[in-house]
């Protein structure tokens, strides 16, 4: 069952769980796609995709957006798991049904809400402004869902 992972990262903790996922799956079997690089996804290839993107100010990157858009028709056919990264823990089931269209909700296999990290030396100035402010947090943070991030590689194996 080849597998394919694409993913949009803006601080690199989405790349990290996606490689996280990456290393669980048989090597031989799996491709991982940046969204924000050029290169081209071809699905044909592949009979599971997994998808994931973080949140920032209330959305996920807008190339995970437009890869859904664009091949809405092909995921349909697919086995297919969504991920989120976010640290607003009281709206993150709302952000991912924000964020992640219902048909491809109701369609996807796992549907996981992962944890984030906040990186304080990856931030700029505003970026760093905003977190203080809005999370209140003002050193780098890691509520990264390990478990979570298992149970979604499990589901896409079929266990
Ligand atoms: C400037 C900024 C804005 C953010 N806005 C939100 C938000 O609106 N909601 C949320 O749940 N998390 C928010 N986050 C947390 C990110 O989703 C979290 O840091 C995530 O792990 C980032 O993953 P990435 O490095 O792959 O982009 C924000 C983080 C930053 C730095």
């Amino acid at each position: 069952m080849k597998t394919l992972i694409v993913y949009a990262s803006s601080h690199g903790t989405t790349e990290r769980i996606a490689n996280i996922a990456m290393e669980k799956l048989d090597k031989n079997e799996v491709k991982i796609i940046n969204l924000k690089s050029k290169q081209k996804a071809d699905l044909s290839n592949y009979e599971t995709i997994i998808i994931g993107g973080s949140i920032h100010a209330g959305s996920i990157q807008r190339e995970v957006k437009k890869f859904i858009k664009d091949n809405t028709i092909a995921l349909m056919q697919k086995k297919l798991a969504l991920f989120l990264s976010c640290m607003n823990e009281k709206e993150e089931q709302l952000e991912f049904n924000n964020n992640y269209p219902e048909l491809l909700r109701n369609h996807s296999t796992y549907n996981a809400i992962v944890g984030g990290e906040f990186i304080f030396e990856k931030m700029n100035f505003i970026e760093k402004f905003l977190i203080r402010k809005i999370a209140g947090i003002s050193a780098s943070t890691s509520k990264l869902r390990y478990t979570e991030i298992d149970n979604l590689v499990n589901a896409v194996r079929g266990q």
